[in-house]
């Protein structure tokens, strides 16, 4: 059984312990895999530790009350140890990293990705911010301690960017991949094509939640740009950090830009290009028979060119609750597999 910590409780990991809620005997039966959270931290909801492992169904009880300290007493229960705390002594064999992402410092969640391999910890991330600021070294410090670091979700969530790319296409060469990795901005092209202001059709991708109250990191470009360095970094082993990449974002694309592109048989695209010399976010208007043109509302994809295979894409989501939460499973099972 592999026993699991989830630092934050939120969108994410909540998506996570609602897969393992529902496809636990499904996933033992099929996979040999089992997992049980013994370990839940969160900012100011509270905390809970129990070594022989929580039940979920309980702290989704807790959680939708506003706090975990609902969480009814039992035997073993450890309420309101911090979270270094929780990384460093809990028994959890896995640190799952879902804290909201800063792309300046990384922190704190930086500091909870070094103490959880110094404690001999695993290390699954949703959030971007300490690879985008300490790629290699999160690496070095992983290949050091023997542990795994995986960060399947952090690059259109659970859509096997990263396992396609490293994995999968292992044996070719990869020159070059491309993509709309922002869901939100991808929105707001499509909806401003059918004839939405880009004010409106932002308003509207906030309504639904695509798009944060502050919407700057997506419309601007930088969130794409953190998930093109993350990916050429696991892809190149590029050493880019975000002040390298040329960054462009949509606020300048007018609904007369828009329209005309589409009069030509084109399409505005929010397209993160990275190639072993350098990466870029910038609009791009591309021809209808390109399959990034066809990516319509939030959903992502990417597109990598490779000598064995040319063009090879992968469509699919780019976020949401169970969507980023398989992609912390496949990296548990990948974590499994491993033994
Ligand atoms: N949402 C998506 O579709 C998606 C997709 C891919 C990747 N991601 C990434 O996944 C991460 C989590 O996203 P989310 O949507 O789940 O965010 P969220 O709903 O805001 O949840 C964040 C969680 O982290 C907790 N937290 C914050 N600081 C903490 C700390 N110092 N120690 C322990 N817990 C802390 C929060 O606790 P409180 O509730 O007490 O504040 C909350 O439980 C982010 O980095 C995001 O960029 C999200």
């Amino acid at each position: 059984v592999l026993k699991l910590a989830l630092i934050g409780f939120g969108f994410v990991a909540q998506g996570l312990a609602e897969i393992l809620l529902h496809r636990s005997d499904e996933l033992r039966a099929n996979l040999g895999f089992s997992a049980q959270i013994v370990a839940v931290a969160t900012r100011s909801r509270g905390s809970l530790y129990r070594p022989d492992g929580l039940v979920i169904d309980e702290l989704f009880t807790a959680i939708h009350q506003g706090r975990l300290d609902q969480y009814p007493d039992v035997v073993g229960l450890e309420r309101g140890w911090d979270t270094m705390r929780m990384i460093r002594e809990s028994s959890a064999d896995v640190v799952i990293e879902a804290t909201p992402s800063n792309f300046q410092t990384g922190q704190p969640a930086l500091d909870y990705c070094h103490a959880a391999l110094d404690a001999g910890k695993h290390l699954v991330m949703a959030n971007k911010g300490p690879l985008v600021v300490a790629y290699h070294d999160l690496v070095t410090h992983a290949r050091q301690a023997g542990r795994q670091l995986r960060f399947e979700a952090t690059v259109m969530a659970g859509t096997p960017t990263i396992h396609v790319g490293t994995s999968a296409l292992a044996g070719c060469h990869i020159s070059e991949a491309r993509g709309i990795l922002n869901g939100t901005t991808n929105y707001i092209l499509t909806q401003m094509e059918s004839g939405m202001s880009y004010a409106e059709a932002l308003a509207q991708a906030q309504k639904l939640g695509y798009a944060e109250a502050d919407p700057s990191a997506d419309v601007d470009g930088w969130d794409a740009a953190a998930k093109a360095l993350i990916l050429a970094a696991a892809l190149f082993n590029s050493q880019m950090t975000l002040a390298d990449f040329s960054v462009k974002g949509i606020s300048g694309i007018t609904l007369d830009n828009v329209q005309s592109a589409r009069t030509r048989g084109e399409r505005w695209k929010l397209v993160a290009r990275v190639t072993p010399a350098g990466g870029s976010v910038q609009p791009v208007c591309l021809p209808i028979s390109d399959p990034l043109a066809n990516v319509m509302r939030a959903t992502n994809a990417v597109t990598y060119t490779t000598d064995h295979l040319g063009d090879v894409t992968l469509i699919g989501p780019g976020a949401g609750r169970s969507q980023t939460g398989f992609g912390l499973l496949a990296d548990l099972l990948e974590i499994h597999r491993a033994g």
